[in-house]
């Protein structure tokens, strides 16, 4: 691999699931990542696909009586769409029924038997059906699957195992010796203790035909299908010419990033980095695993019935709008709230007000006053001090930003500059200029206001590629440089004087305030209800007390202890795991001369589960735990009898 290049990855999605902003999400961030690193002049190759085998697609074309590749050929095309209206630059979809993809997969397997990495044995285990995972007894949570929570089916059968346990030293040493590989750094920490927790155990990589016989068969043995995370991993190897075509392979691989859910970490991050070690072949770079979007406090999922609907947004708001508030509206690693309310809010601040506003301003101005005409450049001066840093500063970030997964503060700092373009617009008052017959001035002001303009357009266009090409030539940009390029953002006084401005329409035009989300968006669950649509509170109200609003902001839920430890160095502190359902999390708690840590596994108690995460003495702390005190005695709140982690208290 070059050293210069950039391959970047999604995960495939299942075919079957209609395609939410979960999916459009991750989708979109590849998108970002390799416009902007096109952008930066890297080459760039950019994969995402399907995933096609297993027993959910056979049962789902059962149910329609058509074969299950019709089904696939039938369901794939809502991705296909999406991705079209989307705009996303992927260089290649992989589809795991296709015979390229098919035939690397049964070569692997080949091989791993051939050289005893594979071997048969039978197998006693709990089986999830629509995670299409194995898992061990002490594997579950109370009887159900661990990840999703569903009832597992008891199964014994005759399987072929990948001798994954071979690999678990390895696997940590590489781990610790790579801190980049498992981003950010909370998952790398999850998966490590996941590996020294305990021995790790073999990886069924077969099933009975009997039972499932929509997969790749094994070349060994024609009664069985591949496990599918076995078949679906290999997809992005087997996408960039893996055992098909070496050049194109050694171009691209090891890939820059895999970018997935963190509802996938496992299969990233242990199956797969063994895979590779058995094949022989060099590990991904980095596994970023970004977080869920969640509608209320639950994650969006098919099963939830709150799914939003990417199409519905894109027609309601226009696809770039979308784009930009997926990418703006999430801390990478973190998880993020979706409802239409917060949308509207930040599309009427960032788009309509800051960026949409004064585009229309100067260029009307620039239209009235000044012909339409670019006017020269002029000498900088102590005027333009602020607003210039801000813009070149924006373009250094911004690159800073890409490179360290920090996209929401890179774009924050592009909307610094534009905030700064309005601040300086309006300090230098080109309508007085304009009046009093200042033309000159008047240019200046008109042409520093674009360049600010051009800079933000040019660092927002892999965001918002079709509405900042609107923009680019509406500031009358020549053709071949609409498409922007590093060297002209990191400079000033690019615009080309005496080119003629474009026609505008407005860019974002102002979306009256959602007071709810509208039910075609997103069917929510009751809970989730939006407690502050627009009620102030009273002024009269006595000071101190709160409304029942107030009360609905802060989310309690319950959370059961899963391990407990000190930090070195911080004697009060704790650093818990806790479980809130299906979510794991770490909080750091001021309990250490109260709680010793092996009183605390197992119980349940109760946290603030909406509370911005916060750094304690360098950990991370993702909530916050409820406890009484009286003198120096503090006792935790816990609950009164068993209940469930995740439950929410109110
Ligand atoms: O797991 N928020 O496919 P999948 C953010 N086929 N991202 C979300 C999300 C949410 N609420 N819901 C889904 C599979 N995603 C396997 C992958 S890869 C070799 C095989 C995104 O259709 C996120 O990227 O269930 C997550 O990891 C992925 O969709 C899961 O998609
Ligand atoms: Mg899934």
């Amino acid at each position: 691999m070059g050293e210069n290049t950039f391959y970047v990855t999604t995960p495939i999605y299942y075919v079957n699931d209609k395609p939410h902003i979960g999916h459009a999400y991750t989708t979109i961030l590849a998108d970002v990542l390799a416009r902007y690193n096109r952008l930066l002049g890297r080459p760039t190759f950019f994969l995402t696909g399907a995933d096609e085998h297993g027993q959910k697609v056979q049962q789902a074309a059962k149910k329609h009586n058509i074969t299950p590749q019709e089904h696939c050929n039938k369901t794939v095309k809502r991705f296909l769409e999406l991705w079209e209206r989307l705009g996303i630059t992927y260089d290649d979809f992989i589809r795991t029924t296709e015979e390229r993809h098919k035939k690397v997969v049964s070569a692997i397997l080949s091989d791993l038997m051939e050289r005893g990495q594979i071997y048969a044995d039978s197998y006693k285990g709990w089986y999830c059906v629509p995670d299409e995972r194995f898992f061990t007894e002490k594997d579950l949570v109370d009887g159900c699957c661990p990840e999703c929570h569903r009832p597992v089916e008891e199964l014994e059968e005759r399987s072929y195992f990948f001798r994954m346990s071979e690999y678990q030293d390895r696997l940590i040493e590489h781990i610790e010796s790579h801190p980049e590989f498992i981003q950010p750094a909370h998952r790398r920490q999850e998966t490590l203790s996941f590996l020294k927790k305990q021995p790790l155990a073999d990886l069924c990589i077969s099933r009975p035909k009997s039972r499932l016989s929509w997969g790749i068969e094994l070349p060994f043995d024609r009664d069985y299908v591949t496990y599918v995370w076995f078949d679906a991993l290999v997809n992005y190897i087997s996408g960039v010419g893996y055992l098909a075509d070496e050049e194109k392979f050694r171009t691209w691989w090891p890939a820059t990033y895999h970018l997935i859910g963190k509802d996938i970490l496992t299969t990233h991050t242990v199956y797969w980095p063994t895979m590779l070690m058995a094949m022989g072949v060099e590990l991904p770079k980095t596994v970023f695993a970004h977080g869920w979007w969640l509608v209320g406090d639950t994650k969006m999922g098919k099963s939830l019935g709150n799914v939003v609907n990417p199409m519905d947004m894109i027609e309601r708001h226009g696809v770039d709008a979308f784009r930009y508030f997926l990418m703006a509206g999430m801390s990478l690693g973190q998880d993020a709230n979706f409802s239409e309310k917060i949308f509207v809010e930040r599309y009427n601040a960032d788009l309509a007000n800051d960026l949409g506003n004064l585009t229309s301003r100067v260029i009307s101005m620039l239209k009235r006053n000044y012909d339409g005409i670019v006017p020269p450049a002029s000498d900088l001066g102590d005027d333009e001090r602020a607003l210039v840093d801000s813009c070149l500063g924006a373009a250094s970030a911004m690159a800073d930003c890409v490179a360290n997964m920090q996209l929401d503060s890179g774009l924050a700092t592009v909307l610094a500059a534009v905030r700064e373009g309005n601040r300086y617009f309006d300090r230098m008052r080109p309508w007085t200029l304009a009046k009093e017959g200042r033309q000159e001035e008047l240019g200046r002001v008109l042409r520093n206001t674009m360049e600010c303009l051009r800079i933000a357009s040019g660092l927002l266009y892999p965001v918002m590629p079709n509405k900042m090409m609107t923009l680019r030539r509406a500031l009358g940009m020549p053709e071949e440089s609409l498409e922007p390029e590093i060297s002209a953002l990191n400079a000033w006084n690019r615009l080309v004087e005496g080119s003629r401005v474009g026609d505008l329409k407005a860019l974002f035009p102002r979306v009256e305030t959602a007071k709810e989300d509208a039910p075609s968006c997103a069917a929510k669950p009751p809970q989730a209800e939006k407690k502050d649509s627009g009620k102030k509170a009273k002024a009269a109200e006595p000071v101190g007390i709160i409304t029942i609003d107030d009360v609905g902001k802060v989310v309690l839920k319950t959370a059961e202890i899963v391990s407990a430890e000190r930090i070195p160095e911080a004697v009060k502190l704790l650093k818990l795991s806790v479980r809130l359902g299906e979510e794991k999390r770490q909080i750091v708690a001021g309990i250490a001369e109260h709680y010793a840590p092996e009183e605390l596994v197992g119980r349940t108690i109760v946290v603030v589960a909406n509370l911005k995460p916060a750094v304690l003495r360098g950990v991370e702390s993702e909530g916050m735990l409820l406890a009484a005190k009286a003198g120096k005695t503090l006792r935790l709140v816990t609950l009164d009898g068993p209940l469930p982690s995740g439950a929410s208290v109110g």
